[in-house]
């Protein structure tokens, strides 16, 4: 049973929903968590399609177990064994796949390729990375931070690597739910300048530097991720330049001596985090990748109309 709109809602990033729509989603999805393994089913009968142009293992599988929970059931994709963008447009594919299923969850290259997907969509379309962003592992992350440490309003992320996608959204959040960011990333890797412009036009605060010990002093939170994101492996060559960006002990023991530290995972143990940090008391990278589930059930609720 499809439920085609004219608007449908889409969770395609986070400076698309709205501050008060997003904290609902965080509300809902610990709300959603606490109600774990009983719960209503508000997406009974729904279809998800989960379209992956890339690799993934927990937005696939924490997508598919929030759909089951939440009631409703998945149906796999590979991008590469679709037509999607070669022999048919990624509109014709929107539009035919929305005849068949409730809502599409896409995880693609360039981002122009989940907008155009979700403009030609007559169904809800969520965003499970591009190249460009990653906003379904934000909501998980500020999620945990709140659990461990309340209120992420006034405190501070520290992120020090490579200015990837995580980061954009990271950045767009920092707008949205008013904490502080710093960013360390060697020359060469910066974020690029529309998420920072876009998130202090918000009245953000992020500070950017080359220096991650600056970045890091004095944070509630210090946050990497692997220096060979999807779609830039060739800076698999450039390991070294971000070799002084490693969190490790040296440069943790710089942040609040409470801080967390985070990481979406996959990790690449030895490169971007050393395993005394990572599978230190400090590391909340499992509960992460556990609100990953919630997080998703909050935001696929949203999507139906049915986050409270
Ligand atoms: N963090 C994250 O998105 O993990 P996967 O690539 O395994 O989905």
């Amino acid at each position: 049973m499809t439920n085609n709109s004219a608007n449908p809602r889409h969770f395609l990033d986070i400076a698309a929903v709205s501050q008060a729509d997003l904290r609902l989603i965080i509300e809902d999805a610990s709300r959603r968590k606490q109600l774990l393994p009983a719960g209503d089913k508000p997406l009974a009968g729904k279809m998800l399609a989960m379209i992956f142009d890339k690799p993934s293992t927990r937005t696939r599988v924490s997508f598919d177990v929030a759909m089951r929970q939440l009631g409703g059931e998945t149906l796999f994709l590979s991008g590469a064994e679709m037509q999607l963008g070669r022999s048919e447009t990624i509109a014709d594919t929107a539009r035919v796949l929305s005849r068949y299923v409730d809502a599409i969850m896409i995880r693609t290259t360039a981002h122009d390729r989940l907008l155009e997907m979700a403009e030609h969509a007559t169904v809800p379309v969520i965003n499970g990375l591009t190249d460009d962003t990653h906003p379904c592992q934000i909501m998980a992350d500020l999620m945990t931070f709140e659990e461990k440490r309340g209120p992420v309003k006034g405190k501070v992320f520290a992120w020090t690597g490579d200015g990837n996608n995580v980061l954009a959204s990271f950045a767009e959040a920092s707008a949205r739910f008013d904490f502080e960011l710093r960013i360390a990333t060697p020359e060469g890797s910066d974020l690029d300048g529309r998420y920072i412009d876009w998130a202090r036009g918000e009245g953000a605060s992020i500070v950017t530097t080359t220096d991650p010990v600056k970045a890091v002093s004095g944070a509630d939170c210090v946050v990497t991720d692997t220096w060979v994101s999807m779609g830039r492996e060739e800076q698999a060559r450039g390991h070294n330049v971000f070799m002084p960006y490693q969190v490790n002990e040296r440069l943790m023991a710089n942040a609040k001596p409470e801080a967390l530290f985070m990481h979406c995972l996959p990790a690449h143990r030895g490169e971007e985090v050393t395993d005394g940090v990572i599978d230190g008391p400090q590391s909340v990278v499992f509960d992460e990748a556990e609100n990953r589930l919630h997080a998703q059930k909050a935001i696929l609720a949203w999507c139906f109309g049915e986050a409270a």
